[in-house]
């Protein structure tokens, strides 16, 4: 699985702490994809991206 954070992000920081081991802000306060997504963080990446206020993550297979 593949996820990016588009241009909508708020950084609101909601997926930071949902899922540290992948998102990150950068120095712009906005969300940023970083680590490599294993299966068993699969879930924790929906469950961020399901919840993000503005619809800003998105994820690929
Ligand atoms: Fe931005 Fe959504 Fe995360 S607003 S900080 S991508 S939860």
């Amino acid at each position: 699985m593949k996820a990016y954070v588009d241009e909508n992000c708020i950084g609101c920081g909601l997926c930071t702490s949902v899922c540290p081991e992948v998102f990150e802000m950068d120095e712009e306060q906005v969300a940023q994809a970083v680590g490599a997504i294993s299966e068993e963080i699969e879930e924790t990446v929906k469950e961020a991206r399901d919840n993000c206020p503005v619809e800003a993550i998105h994820t690929e297979e």
